[in-house]
């Protein structure tokens, strides 16, 4: 029997007597896992440790802000903000295959990646926020998508070329005692009880070829989405919820004049392991909200549909 406080007190003995006087880098993403691991080791070590967080472009709507608010302003935690997404969005022009985004995006993350940690003096280890289903994961019967996930979620590749030893602090937790850790340390509720987000982020939510026009709408209409689904109280109740970008074009009507724009698409699945879900019966008025919004607020989009189908045979996302 144990508490969390106290595994969090031996957790940051342990931390310390393995890294000496040693320094740490660790890849924030602003997930659940990586926020932990960080806010944890930044507690043991303090400015031993050095955050790589690297903006993508392909983030939701004052994601990178909230981010560096959190951990560097508000915990002191050192990080380095890599604005990326020129060069992200610049590798994905013309690609409009999912696969071959999502292997753009990872393997441009392990350069960028890879290019600050050099820059990183004396970094002796690369901690990660592996936890423990990560860990039964890669023991065995690990499928292709499972791959895909700890590829873009864990850095793959980069101890060997770095030469770093690997720290992994949450190796023993489950989801539910990661939170818990993390509201121990005090970490916002929101950040910690937060839907996952996808490694390839907004690239695999933009259907077909990636677009900075497009990501910006996106971002917008995501936003309003999930405020409303906040302040509703559904955001609980979801498992995960987003809105995805489809680059056709619908007539419309706005006042006087006819508009030819965009559609987003809305989805919400309620699921305990990701592998089968259901869409949520998210209620009429609620919908009927969130639509007149992103058409009314986001210029460029005037058609809301939402996503009635689960998974199998839809997946969760869109590609
Ligand atoms: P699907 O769409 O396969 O998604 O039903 C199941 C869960 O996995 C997430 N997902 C990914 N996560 N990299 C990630 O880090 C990926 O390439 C990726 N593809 C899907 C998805 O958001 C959902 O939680």
């Amino acid at each position: 029997d144990w508490n969390m406080p106290d595994f969090m007190e031996e957790a940051i003995g342990r931390i310390r007597s393995e890294v000496g006087t040693d320094e740490v880098i660790l890849g924030l993403s602003g997930g659940v896992d990586s926020s932990v691991a960080a806010a944890l080791i930044h507690r043991a070590i303090g400015e031993q440790l050095t955050c790589v967080f690297v903006d993508n472009g392909l983030l939701r709507l004052n994601e990178a802000k909230q981010v560096m608010d959190t951990f560097s302003r508000n915990l002191g935690v050192k990080v380095i903000h890599v604005d990326a997404g020129k060069e992200f969005l610049g590798h994905l022009q013309g690609v409009a295959d999912p696969e071959q985004k999502r292997r753009i995006i990872g393997r441009e993350f392990v350069e960028v990646f890879q290019r600050e940690a050099a820059r990183i003096a004396n970094a002796r280890w690369l901690a990660q926020g592996t936890i423990y289903p990560d860990v039964i994961e890669s023991a065995g019967g690990k499928t292709k998508k499972a791959h895909t996930i700890k590829s873009h979620h864990n850095v793959g590749g980069l101890p060997d070329t770095l030469h770093l030893k690997l720290l992994e602090p949450l190796r023993e937790l489950f989801k539910d005692e990661v939170r818990e850790l993390g509201l121990t340390l005090g970490l916002p509720h929101d950040m910690v009880y937060r839907h996952p987000f996808p490694g390839p982020g907004l690239g695999v939510r933009i259907l077909g070829e990636v677009k900075y026009e497009y990501a910006e709408l996106l971002r917008r209409a995501d936003a309003i989405f999930i405020e409303e689904l906040r302040a509703s109280g559904w955001y609980e109740k979801a498992s995960q919820a987003f809105a995805v970008f489809l680059p056709v074009k619908s007539v419309g009507v706005m006042g006087d004049g006819r508009t030819y724009d965009y559609v987003v698409a809305l989805r919400a699945v309620k699921t305990e392991d990701f592998m089968t879900a259901h869409w949520v019966e998210l209620p009429y008025t609620l919908l009927a909200r969130i639509s007149n919004r992103i058409v009314n607020e986001v210029r460029g989009i005037n058609r809301v549909v939402y996503d009635i189908s689960g998974k199998p045979p839809a997946t969760i996302e869109w590609e």
